[in-house]
């Protein structure tokens, strides 16, 4: 890729080394005896040692290159900076997979300027894939160039899901998907939301959906999502958030969303 702003290709080889020594840490550092080392907003939203050590190995090299800069991540990171560049991370974005050695997790690193995403990166290391974009440049895998997949019907969409580990939601959003499978080709839940961002990005899913994302989720895959040319929002007229996150190929993508409207996917 050739990025003419020298601020985004710093951020830029930063995010992807920063994700691609955390994604062999996690790759080759995985214990085989991994276990859960505490749980955060319910018993099913498992923390292992792992995700932490991810997330200070991608901290502390950020850090080291750009001490100005602020951070967010998951795992506690938080602090505002005085660049204007902060970080959103999750050091690692499927960690139920992780634990039960299930291949489908990855590394979720985005650079924000002044509040805006400007870079994403999303490292798969069981996949051999690292996604990349940068604001205005497109979004890559690789030498490849990621093209959202031309619109099918609605009914012809395989889409995307997730359901959060808030355990009050997850009966309401069992009602939705249960209300949207009869809608379309069929659904995945795939057990990382930055992988799902980037199937959509790559043409592997039509679409994906899922309320109560956080940030360090959502802002890395999004941007790739939008760069490979699919539409990113939340409820109608509104972007992408915890409350509701979309991410859809151009035809689908309203049909989609007033679905999900009706639906009240965003509801508690
Ligand atoms: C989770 C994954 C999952 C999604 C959950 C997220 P984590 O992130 O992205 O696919 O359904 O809402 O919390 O906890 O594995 O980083
Ligand atoms: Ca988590
Ligand atoms: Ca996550
Ligand atoms: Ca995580």
């Amino acid at each position: 890729t050739d990025v003419t702003d020298p601020l985004l290709a710093e951020l830029l080889d930063l995010g992807l080394e920063a994700a691609r020594r955390a994604g062999a840490l996690l790759r080759d550092g995985r214990p085989d005896d991994l276990t859960v080392a505490k749980t955060k907003t319910s018993p099913i939203d498992v923390v292992t040692e792992m995700d932490i050590a991810a997330e200070k190995l991608i901290t502390g090299f950020l850090a080291e290159h750009r001490p100005q800069d602020g951070f967010l991540g998951e795992e506690g990171a938080s602090s505002p900076g005085t660049s204007g560049i902060r970080w959103v991370i999750d050091p690692l974005d499927g960690t139920v997979n992780y634990l039960y050695g299930r291949p489908t997790w990855a590394v979720s690193i985005a650079a924000e300027r002044d509040g805006e995403t400007v870079v994403g990166v999303v490292e798969a290391p069981m996949r051999g894939e690292t996604y990349r974009a940068v604001l205005g440049g497109g979004a890559y895998a690789g030498e490849r160039r990621l093209a959202a997949r031309p619109s099918p019907e609605l009914d012809q969409a395989l889409v995307g899901t997730g359901f959060g580990y808030i355990q009050s939601r997850r009966a309401h959003q069992a009602d939705v998907a249960q209300r949207v499978i009869p809608r379309v080709r069929d659904i995945r839940r795939g057990g990382s939301a930055a992988i799902d961002l980037c199937d959509v990005a790559a043409g592997r899913l039509d679409a994906y959906y899922e309320r109560g994302l956080n940030p360090w989720d959502l802002a890395a895959g999004a941007l790739i999502a939008r760069e490979a040319g699919a539409l990113t929002g939340g409820r109608p007229g509104e972007p992408e958030s915890g409350e509701l996150t979309l991410a859809a190929s151009p035809g689908v993508f309203a049909l989609l969303q007033e679905l999900l409207e009706e639906l009240g996917a965003w509801h508690d």
